[in-house]
């Protein structure tokens, strides 16, 4: 089969702890599959995807491997989709799969989906043998974005999210933008917001560059989708070769994170069931974070009124949600940041472009722009 049309795929590479990878860009990668075998190793690969990406990705991923790779052994582990998914249990289905298998040393996992799925593959990846290969291949915008990028994997607990995972970074990241053509629209915009999160904490002029292109993403148009992921990729792949264990910056990347996790966890990872999903959780959260930047005289009002009012633009929330106690979001920060003995920790900003870390943040504020 001939390759897609040379400039159409673009790629960085992201320096990590277990060696450099390469994150590909661009329509149709999975179907052409090189850079997928590529990145495969040894006899075995296990391919973990949901029920909702296996019905629309999983025969191409499959044939692509087959005709590049046709000596290897593929399993297929399909789980249900959805963040409530994303539990202890169900890893413990992918380390089952992996043991039927008979999954080597050398064996790759591929994480066919969205960030639930390479959170959890990730995780069974971290931990099978005390860690394999694992090739992200998102399907959805947030975990083009970010989740597929920089090794953070993770389950949830009912007492809060990610609360059990590690840092394995991926050996590399396919990322198939053809797939956000058929990808819900609600998917589309919640990815949105963590594409907006880059602008917030490190660069106005790419708010600059998204409010001059909301349409175009709206839209799909595959350039302007194709140059927001590359360009939140190279955010993201900058910040992570720097502080890969989050031990400093790459915290920012949690603008907006620990009021949206409460909100998740509040909801009890309902997103299907009338809550929040992920990126709309943090869409709110990056508001509130912007709010309280503000009422601690840290930025100027205008510059949150300017996020919010982008978020809205792509059809996000920015208000929380009806019925959820401002106390009880705030209970759920606490353990959030529990490891963080000085006391509430928070990601806020200076000002658009210009993420911060700040802590001891006084909860009376917080509780504040939970009510407003
Ligand atoms: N999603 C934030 C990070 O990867 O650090």
């Amino acid at each position: 089969m001939a390759d897609a049309p040379p400039g159409a795929w673009r790629h960085l590479d992201v320096e990590s702890p277990r060696g450099a990878y390469p994150i590909h860009v661009g329509p149709g990668l999975v179907r052409f599959g090189r850079a997928l075998a590529e990145a495969v190793r040894g006899r075995h690969v296990l391919v973990v995807t949901d029920a909702n990406v296996a019905r629309l990705h999983l025969p191409v991923l499959q044939a692509s491997l087959a005709r590049h790779r046709p000596a290897l052994a593929v399993g297929v582990h399909v789980m249900a989709p959805g963040e409530a998914e994303k539990t202890l249990d169900a890893w413990r289905e992918v380390i089952d799969a992996l043991a039927r298998l008979g999954a080597t040393r050398d064996a790759t996992v591929v994480a066919l989906g969205g960030g639930v799925v390479g959170d959890l593959a990730g995780f069974a990846a971290a931990c099978w043998m005390r860690g394999i290969d694992v090739v992200q291949v998102p399907t959805t915008l947030l975990a083009m974005v970010d989740s597929s990028v920089g090794g953070k994997t993770a389950v949830d607990l009912p007492a809060g999210k990610n609360l059990v995972g590690a840092f394995h970074p991926p050996c590399a990241v396919v990322a198939d933008t053809a797939c956000l053509a058929t990808l819900p629209e609600r998917e589309l915009r919640a990815g949105l917001a963590e594409v907006v999160k880059y602008g917030a904490v490190f660069d106005a002029a790419f708010l600059d560059w998204l409010e001059a292109h909301a349409d175009a993403l709206l839209a799909r148009d595959p350039d302007a989708l194709g140059d927001a992921v590359l360009r939140s990729c190279a955010y993201k792949a900058q910040v992570v070769a720097r502080d890969p264990f989050e031990r400093g910056e790459r915290a920012l990347l949690n603008f907006g994170h620990t009021f949206g996790h409460a909100i998740e966890t509040e909801q009890g990872y309902a997103g299907a069931a009338g809550g929040l999903v992920h990126g709309e959780a943090v869409a709110v959260g990056m508001v509130r974070a912007a709010r309280l930047s503000a009422a601690l005289g840290r930025a100027p009002s205008a510059d949150a009124d300017r996020l919010e009012h982008l978020l809205a633009r792509f059809g996000l929330p920015t208000a929380v949600p009806g019925g959820l106690d401002a106390g009880a979001l705030l209970a759920r920060m606490r353990l959030d940041k529990k490891a963080d003995a000085a006391g509430l920790r928070f990601i806020l900003w200076d000002g658009l472009g210009r993420g911060a870390i700040v802590r001891d943040v006084p909860e009376v504020a917080v509780l504040e722009v939970l009510r407003a």
